[in-house]
């Protein structure tokens, strides 16, 4: 009781993560450590099978007494006929039951009230993805203020702010035609093919007009992205939607030790941690290649081995991440019919989670072909390492101009069209692979001046994070702002 007491009088957040996805998750559970280690309550809504893809953090939380509760709501698989433990999009294999599985998110709101109606007080803030469009009726029935916390950059939610707000695709046809972005501080030129924006298929049209109604009438945004990497698009948004926008991240610079690092992902991330410890320790600095296309794209056999005869024919180093679900037979025989042998020195094929962060902070790696999804981007320029850019879909192809056109920190692999399932064969070519990776590595002029930004924006990333950095400061103002609020209010 004591205790609880004592709970009672710290600020109190509650987060609620768009559970559908790691992109999502694991940057609201990092911002939840954060909040918890600043002295702030922090209630975190999970679903069980959720919770046991993030148990080592959990763990983690538990032993260093951080105030963060995980809540745990039960997830209605049945009732939307969704397979048992499918709590994830990574683990639906049938898309047709992409809408089941949001109207199952959706429906959420009811478990969410009883929670908050059991506390003893409403909690002073809610940060909640911007997916997440019916927590808004939830938080304005409790009177919380609410944030929305954006996945990607500000360089992307602007781009999509202002396309949607000026109805520029109402007037196009064809959805390869080059629009030019409205009010935008650069002049950026995107295809609706490009930039669909989130949920935007006619089956989510009634979801996605929440979402942007209630991004309307949040209290404020939170950003996993830092000052000094994109002020003038931070500004842009800022000025657009008119509200506050606290910058906070790289969110995984947070996460100094080993062990966090590893746990932030999958557990099963960290029986190979050691095992890929060990073989970069004996790599030269900047020598290895890695290549992950994220936790929801997908790759055919044939596209797979176009990568792996560049891999072969570059006689670089290279840690290679491979889904489960991408390992079917014709590739595996493909591999052990002699790709494994012929690259055995100097390969490694990591089957489903790879320890990601864990990769890229080794001095060793000097390379990163990505699928530009945000959290990894960052993950690479909080480290400084260069990449080659290979968008999939959703905000990826809007980052990749961040990162090559502004930032001039990647090569560009060409690719034009969204490409989720990769069901058109094969989209780059084997030598444009090759080609990209010795622009990238093999040095030279450009490629010293790139990685020499690289390593500029990593100094500037780290700066941010520490205490009296932008983003320190940000996250400081960020409780502040809601903790005064809740004493105003009383
Ligand atoms: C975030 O930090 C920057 C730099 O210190 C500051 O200019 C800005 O006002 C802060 N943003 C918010 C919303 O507090």
């Amino acid at each position: 009781m004591t205790c609880f007491r004592e709970e009672s009088n710290k600020p109190h957040f509650v987060l609620v993560p768009l559970l559908a996805a790691q992109g999502h998750l694991i940057p609201m559970v990092d911002i939840g450590c954060i909040l918890a280690e600043r002295g702030v309550r922090v209630s975190l809504i999970i679903t069980p099978a959720n919770a046991d893809r993030i148990k080592p953090t959990i763990k983690r939380a538990k032993e260093a007494n951080l105030a963060i509760e995980f809540v745990e709501l039960s997830f209605p698989n049945v009732k939307f006929g969704l397979p048992p433990g499918c709590d994830s999009i990574d683990s639906i294999t049938d898309r047709g039951l992409y809408r089941a599985f949001f109207e199952a998110i959706y429906s959420l709101d009811e478990p969410l009230e009883a929670f908050l109606g059991s506390l003893e007080r409403p909690p002073d803030c809610m940060i909640t993805d911007m997916c997440n469009g019916w927590t808004g009726p939830v938080a304005r029935k409790f009177g919380i203020p609410r944030v929305i916390f954006h996945g990607p950059c500000c360089f992307y939610i602007s781009t999509d702010y202002n396309l949607v707000h000026h109805k520029v695709y109402d007037s196009i046809t064809d959805e390869n035609e080059y629009v030019i972005v409205p009010e935008f501080p650069i002049k950026l030129q995107v295809t609706k093919n490009q930039t669909p924006g989130f949920l935007n298929s006619p089956l989510f049209e009634d979801m996605r007009k929440q979402c942007l109604e209630e991004e309307l009438t949040a209290d404020g945004v939170v950003i996993n992205t830092f000052l000094e990497l994109e002020q003038l698009f931070v500004e842009n948004y800022e000025k657009v939607i008119g509200k506050k926008v606290w910058t906070i991240g790289p969110i995984c610079l947070y996460n100094k030790d080993f062990e966090m690092k590893v746990g932030r992902g999958n557990k099963e991330a960290i029986d190979q941690s050691h095992r890929v410890l060990t073989w970069l320790n004996s790599r030269d600095a900047a020598s290895v290649l890695y290549i992950s296309f994220g936790s929801l794209a997908y790759t055919n056999p044939q596209q797979l081995m176009e990568i792996g005869n560049a891999l072969e024919a570059l006689n670089k180093p290279f840690i290679w991440a491979i889904k489960k679900i991408e390992m079917k037979p014709e590739v595996e025989n493909w591999i052990s019919a002699g790709f494994e042998e012929r690259t055995k020195d100097r390969g490694l094929i990591i089957v489903g989670w790879a320890p990601q962060m864990v990769i890229l902070s080794h001095q060793a790696v000097g390379g990163f072909i990505t699928h530009c999804g945000w959290n990894s981007l960052l993950e690479a320029i909080s480290v400084g390492v260069p990449m080659i850019t290979w968008p999939r879909f959703a905000d990826q192809f809007v980052n990749e101009k961040l990162i090559v056109d502004v930032l001039r920190i990647g090569v560009s692999l060409g690719v034009k069209v969204p490409n989720f399932a990769n069901e058109d064969g094969v989209m780059v070519k084997s030598d444009d692979v090759r080609e990209a990776v010795c622009a990238l590595m093999d040095g030279g002029f450009e490629a010293d001046e790139r990685r020499e930004r690289s390593n500029d924006f990593s100094d500037k990333a780290k700066k941010a994070v520490e205490e009296g950095g932008s983003s320190y400061m940000n996250f400081t103002d960020f409780i502040h702002y809601f903790t005064e609020h809740q004493a105003r209010s009383k």
